[in-house]
């Protein structure tokens, strides 16, 4: 129920700079909506600080002269401003929208793409609804608050300048005494957006919590009943529950006490410039009536900007994180790519009929070499490991769980690299082979096969794209699933479901068969395709394995022996090592420890 730490924190540090720089390269292709939504700020700031002493001037007018054509010219720019103004808040509000839109779009295209390239190491290590998180509500954050960020500390500082030098302008020592409240804004604000964002990430914490504790008991409902933990798993929950509620209550509170102290704050700098400028006005000294009020109106726009700016920058703290996250995804080389000098004659093949990357394209031996390896470096898993396969063998790989033999044939295709030693296709490092073609050289049938949400055709079809109907059917044909598939009602057009959860585990394994023989692959590893089946579906797969395995480079790995004992060669795989090495006849004959686990299988039955 813990997540990792490293994994999964939300900092309340300063905010990063350096980081948020570099994000701003994500709004380069946008950069015309984002000149558009920065200039409409500044506009709009240009023409909210333009109008108090427009105002004034009105009124003064209005007092002294009454009713002249120079108060209607100033009435009419008054109304053109109005029209400005809400053509530049329309303007930037489309503009931001379409920039979210469009970052977003970039930045998940950007993370999707990555996660395609990225080793099976990396997944180890991060869970799948973490990444689906990064890849949904991370980037969704990110690029909701960014534009709105900009924008306000475009309009804000702006309007900022634009108000203090007004007022200066009116009177420079009424300015000073106004601003006397700026100093205890900008701590109040400082201490209690602080104080919000705090208790609102404890709020967001916890609100995982329930949410993955509400996942987890639905999913495990069925334990929790058999074991009678209702009981427990209710108080956990109790507690969560509480401490939201003080969560919740702490942010209610703080929302309540910030906000009319920054009310109040206002109202004292408007009190201090109508009592000033009213004494002055009074004595004949100073302001007229218009531009007291026009000083007034700024005082009272004065926290606004300071105000949205808090938030702002609020925003892109609690963003921060989340940034973080995207960009470290972003950023994330794969560790297993193609090398320089492959990349370098893959681009020289580009457009010939030569083989893509220059090498041999038919695969006769495939040869491990001392090789060491561990996916983490305090276990080993295989250490001076040797082993030559060749084209048109068998090979079949048994042992006890965890001995190393998917280990193996991951190693093979090169979803992980060894740590030391060498793998050689035909002579030469598969290092120095591009990965993408030694990859495709290989057709895998995992014990859980995956199905795409879609129909049974395109699901085969996966294996080869350009593939006709005919070759999926025959390719089924070979793989035993056709009558299956046939005494569905709708066939071929069969939905199977989100990951072919409306079939059973039989069937989709004939499917996943089907797609790979469709791949007609030079290497074929089916690793416990048979373990989790029942019989029926075993001897369909048998079949399929015998025709699958003549004439091809194959690695099965099986725990029920039955489906294996025709290899060519059969290994003995025990912590890493290749124990025993021979045919069944041989290995029986050498009465090790393949004829004691054999004779074990069969005691049974
Ligand atoms: N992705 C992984 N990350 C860390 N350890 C792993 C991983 N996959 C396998 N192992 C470990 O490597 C050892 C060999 O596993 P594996 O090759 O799957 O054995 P087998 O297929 O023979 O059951 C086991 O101890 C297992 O726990
Ligand atoms: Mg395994």
């Amino acid at each position: 129920m813990t997540h990792d730490p490293g994994l999964d924190d939300e900092r309340s540090g300063a905010i990063d700079l350096r980081l948020w720089m570099n994000f701003i390269k994500h709004l380069k292709p946008h950069r015309r909506m984002a000149f558009t939504m920065c200039g409409a700020g500044f506009g709009l700031a240009i023409v909210e600080a333009s109008l108090p002493p427009l105002t004034g001037m009105m009124i003064d007018e209005a007092i002294e002269q009454g009713v002249t054509n120079r108060l209607l010219v100033m009435g009419g720019i008054f109304m053109a401003m109005m029209m400005i103004f809400a053509f530049t808040v329309w303007l930037f509000i489309k503009a931001a929208g379409e920039l979210a839109t469009g970052v977003a779009y970039d930045l998940r295209n950007g993370c999707f793409q990555r996660l395609q390239e990225l080793p099976f190491s990396f997944f180890d290590v991060r869970p799948t609804g973490w990444l689906v998180t990064r890849v949904t509500s991370d980037c969704a954050k990110v690029s909701d608050r960014m534009p709105w960020v900009l924008l306000d500390i475009f309009w804000g500082s702006t309007m900022l300048i634009g108000i203090c030098t007004a007022m200066m302008i009116i009177d420079f020592q009424l300015a000073l005494w106004t601003m006397a409240i700026v100093p205890p804004l900008v701590i109040a604000t400082w201490i209690f957006k602080r104080r919000m964002l705090a208790s609102s990430r404890d709020m967001r914490r916890t609100n995982s919590a329930i949410t993955a504790s509400f996942s987890e008991s639905i999913n495990g409902i069925r334990t929790t009943k058999s074991l009678n933990r209702e009981s427990q798993n209710l108080d956990e929950f109790d507690g969560l529950a509480d401490a939201m509620r003080g969560h919740s209550m702490r942010n209610a509170l703080q929302a309540a006490v910030f906000l009319p102290i920054v009310a109040v704050l206002g109202s004292i700098g408007v009190g201090i410039a109508l009592w000033k400028g009213g004494v002055q006005l009074e004595t004949g000294t100073g302001l007229s009536i218009g531009m007291l009020i026009a000083f007034m109106e700024y005082a009272i726009l004065f926290s606004m900007p300071i105000q949205e700016l808090s938030a702002r920058l609020a925003d892109l703290q609690s963003a921060q994180a989340a940034a973080e996250r995207v960009q470290g995804l972003l950023e994330e080389v794969p560790s297993i790519k193609d090398s320089p000098e492959v990349l370098a004659r893959l681009e020289a093949a580009r457009g010939t009929d030569g083989p893509p990357d220059g090498g041999e394209q038919v695969v006769e031996t495939i040869e491990f070499r001392g090789i060491r390896f561990h996916y983490k470096p305090e276990e080993p898993i295989l250490e001076n490991f040797d082993l030559t396969v060749r084209k048109g063998e068998s090979i079949a790989l048994v042992g006890p769980t965890g001995g190393g033999k998917s280990t193996i044939v991951n190693l093979a295709a090169r979803f992980y690299e060894p740590n030391e030693g060498r793998i050689l296709i035909n002579g030469v490092d598969f290092r120095d082979r591009s990965l993408e073609w030694w990859q495709a050289q290989f057709g895998i049938v995992q014990q859980v096969p995956h199905l795409f949400s879609g129909t049974i055709m395109e699901n085969i079809r996966y294996g080869r794209l350009e593939a006709d109907d005919e070759a999926v059917r025959n390719a089924a044909r070979q793989a035993g699933a056709h009558e299956f598939i046939e005494r569905l009602d709708d066939g071929y057009e069969h939905d199977v479901g989100e990951g072919g959860e409306l079939l059973s585990t039989g069937q989709r394994q004939l499917i996943s068969l089907a797609r790979a023989l469709l791949a007609d692959p030079q290497i074929f590893v089916m690793d416990e395709a048979t373990s989790s089946i029942d019989t029926e579906t075993e001897t369909l797969i048998q079949a399929a394995i015998d025709e699958v395995m003549t004439g091809r480079l194959s690695f099965v790995i099986a725990h029920r022996l039955s489906t294996i004992r025709d290899a060519d060669r059969i290994l003995f795989i025990e912590s890493g090592c290749i124990l025993e090495d021979g045919t069944h006849e041989e290995l029986m004959q050498a009465n090790g420890r393949y004829a004691e686990l054999y004779a074990g299988q069969f005691a049974g039955t």
